[in-house]
């Protein structure tokens, strides 16, 4: 059968028929909005690469983290920029370091609020890379990963309900989990950054978590953009290592991986609308030469259509409230 019997056009008449065969529904219970959280006391410094975001001091944190969790936002990420920043990642390790504080904090302000830490070393690192730097400039990876797994087990006795490492060494995922099975802390979640590439859409990101790396980049770590089958690999590992969900990052360039990592995996698949592509529809909107409301909702959607069953966003507690309006 075809034409003119059949017309797709049937049952896109009306806006009542369109919602009826929609076939993706984005909801807020799939937002994850990430903070930065930065030393000081009423401290709101705007971050010039992300209009609209900005870095918190933690009394400044816990209220926009009780805003998003009042705009139906389930759960944040956070990020922590502390002053201090040396060889060993002490901040990171400190019980008493930014982040821990910040965790602890937004926990106890929001009880019902999930809260995911980022583990990483590079926002606490002086030469800001994500695991140990040897002498000649390469990166630790086994010094690295049990370092990681103390920071992640000092940030879930800070409060935090999820660990999401993002430091891409190997054998982390199975480190973390060691060390949080060890310590009566069997049933906190590992979010694993498991497909992060090495992009250029980290930019806006770099100035907020302070995290740039003083030589080199980060492509002995992080996947090579050209690779998809490897990224299936990546997520196979780490699901072995003890990982609980996966996390495709990028989100938009890489709408061919989530496909193919939700067709791999049984386990809920996380994906990262990161801050280069959060700024590109900013600054488009800004001139005018975008519907930001129409882009966002496009982009969130065909993240979504993609395979993700969960996305990390700038943009969720706006978001929330817009798909409540609806
Ligand atoms: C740090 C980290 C990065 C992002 C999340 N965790 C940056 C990087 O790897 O350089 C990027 C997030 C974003 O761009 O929004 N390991």
């Amino acid at each position: 059968m075809s034409f003119p019997t059949v017309r797709a056009r049937r049952t896109r008449q009306t806006d009542l028929w369109r919602r009826m065969v929609r076939e993706t529904r984005l909801t807020p219970d799939a937002l994850i909005y990430p903070l930065f959280v930065i030393p000081g006391e009423g401290v709101r410094h705007p971050v010039s690469s992300m209009p609209g975001i900005s870095q918190l001091s933690v009394d400044e944190a816990v209220k926009e983290a009780r805003a998003a969790a009042e705009a139906g936002v389930p759960a944040v990420l956070l990020f922590a920029a502390p002053e201090q920043k040396d060889a060993r990642a002490s901040a990171a390790l400190d019980p008493h370091g930014l982040a821990a504080e910040a965790i602890t904090a937004v926990k106890s302000a929001c009880p019902g609020l999930i809260v995911w830490a980022d583990v990483c070393l590079c926002g606490a690192t002086d030469h800001g890379h994500c695991g140990h730097v040897l002498a000649d400039g390469a990166i630790d990876n086994d010094s690295s990963i049990q370092t990681l797994a103390q920071v992640a087990l000092n940030y879930v006795h800070a409060g935090a309900d999820a660990v999401a490492p993002s430091d891409m060494m190997d054998g982390r995922v199975q480190a973390i989990r060691r060390a949080l099975d060890g310590d009566g802390c069997a049933m906190t979640p590992i979010v694993s950054y498991a497909a992060k590439y090495a992009s250029s859409f980290y930019g806006p990101f770099r100035e907020a978590a302070e995290s740039a790396p003083a030589f080199g980049d980060r492509r002995s770590y992080q996947m090579d953009p050209a690779n998809a089958r490897e990224a299936v690999r990546e997520v196979l590992l780490d699901i072995e290592e003890g990982a609980d969900l996966v996390m495709v990052k990028p989100a938009g360039p890489y709408l061919d991986i989530i496909r193919r990592v939700r067709e791999a995996v049984q386990v809920p698949v996380v994906a990262y609308q990161v801050s280069g592509e959060f700024s590109l529809i900013k600054a488009a909107a800004e001139r005018g030469w975008i519907d930001e409301r129409a882009a966002v909702l496009e982009t969130l959607t065909g993240i979504q259509r993609a395979g993700a069953d969960l996305i990390i966003t700038y943009f969720a507690p706006e978001v929330a409230r817009w798909l409540r309006s609806l």
